[in-house]
Parts: C-alpha cells; sequence; structure tokens
C-alpha cells in the first residue's frame, strides 16, 4: 500500500523497471520557455476610437466579446495584452498580437490559442501544452507562460 503523504512506502523505479506487465509509463514533460509580463490598467481604459483601433490590431473577437462583457474590462484587456506579451517572451521572439488569443476554458481558465501564422508553432517546437495564468487588481494585470514539450 502507499500512504499518500508519507514517503516509506512509495515505489521506487526499479519497482516497476522489474516487471514487464507494468502498467507505467513514464512521461516526461520538459519545460522549454518561460514568459511574464506586467500590465498596467489605466493604460488599457482606452476612448472609443483606441478601442475600437485595439480590437481591430490587437485583441481577437473573442477576447474583445469577454472583456466588454464586464464592468471592469480595462483590467480584462490588460491581462489579455500580458498575456501575449509572455507568450512572445516564452517563445524568444515576436508573434503577431491577433495570433495570440486568449480563451477560457468552461470553469474560467484562461489558454493561449496561436491562430493564423503562429498556429505551426507547436508542431515546429515540439509543444505538448502552452499553459497560462493571468491575475489582475485595478491596477495592474499580470500573466505568466509556460511552454511544455
Ligand atoms: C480563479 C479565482 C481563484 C479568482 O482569483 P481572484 O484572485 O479573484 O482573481 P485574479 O485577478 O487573481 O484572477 C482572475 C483570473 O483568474 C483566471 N481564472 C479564472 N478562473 C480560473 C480557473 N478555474 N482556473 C485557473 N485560472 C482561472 C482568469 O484568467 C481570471 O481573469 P479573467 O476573469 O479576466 O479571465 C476564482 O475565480 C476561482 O477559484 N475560480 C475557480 C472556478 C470557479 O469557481 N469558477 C466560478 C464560475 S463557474
Amino acid at each position: 500500500m502507499v500512504r499518500l503523504g508519507s514517503t516509506q512506502n512509495l515505489p521506487s523505479r526499479g519497482d516497476f523497471e522489474e516487471s514487464t506487465s507494468s502498467p507505467y509509463v513514464e512521461v516526461v514533460a520538459v519545460i522549454v520557455g518561460v514568459g511574464i509580463d506586467l500590465a498596467d490598467v489605466a493604460r488599457y481604459r482606452f476612448d472609443e476610437r483606441k478601442l475600437a483601433w485595439f480590437a481591430r490590431k490587437v485583441y481577437t473577437e473573442v477576447e474583445m466579446e469577454y472583456a466588454m462583457r464586464k464592468r471592469n474590462w480595462p483590467e480584462r484587456l490588460a491581462g489579455f495584452f500580458a498575456a501575449k506579451e509572455a507568450t512572445r517572451k516564452a517563445f524568444g521572439h515576436a508573434i503577431p498580437w491577433r495570433s495570440v488569443g486568449v480563451a477560457h476554458e468552461r470553469y474560467g481558465k484562461p489558454i493561449i490559442e496561436l491562430r493564423g501564422v503562429a498556429k505551426p508553432l507547436m508542431r515546429a517546437r515540439g509543444l505538448r501544452a502552452i499553459h497560462l495564468t493571468i491575475t489582475h487588481t485595478s491596477s495592474v494585470a499580470a500573466a505568466v507562460v509556460i511552454l511544455e514539450s
């Protein structure tokens, strides 16, 4: 029996190597990129003209739709921008703003969706996953992105 929280009875790697019918498969996840960014929320309190420009040039339809449903939409737009910048840093090069989209899973977890010219990057870099986390207050938003291969 393996007791959780105790290291005493945990199986060692050798336990599995001896067995030919072992159901265990070693999965090795490797972090191959990390990026972080902060965004000042005040800079995203756009007037109508700027909002229209950013909606065309920077944000995806999904991001705009999500943010504009919320009372504190500048925080959301700042968070999305931080996520796009953090993604660039994780990859180590520029990626067009609208080719990095932030979407949400059912319970609100944000995810990066590479689109358009950025779509081939997953395969080209041999990536299995892109992890994203976002946080925001009324004054600042932050995002961290991790690339896993
Ligand atoms: C995520 C959570 C901890 C909020 O944290 P918070 O300190 O109030 O707010 P933060 O600014 O730090 O984080 C907000 C961001 O967390 C992220 N987030 C939301 N739900 C998340 C989840 N389930 N898993 C991971 N990240 C999540 C989003 O990016 C969100 O930003 P957004 O609203 O602009 O999309 C809280 O909402 C939670 O526990 N969610 C779990 C799922 C849930 O209960 N959902 C309720 C709706 S069904």
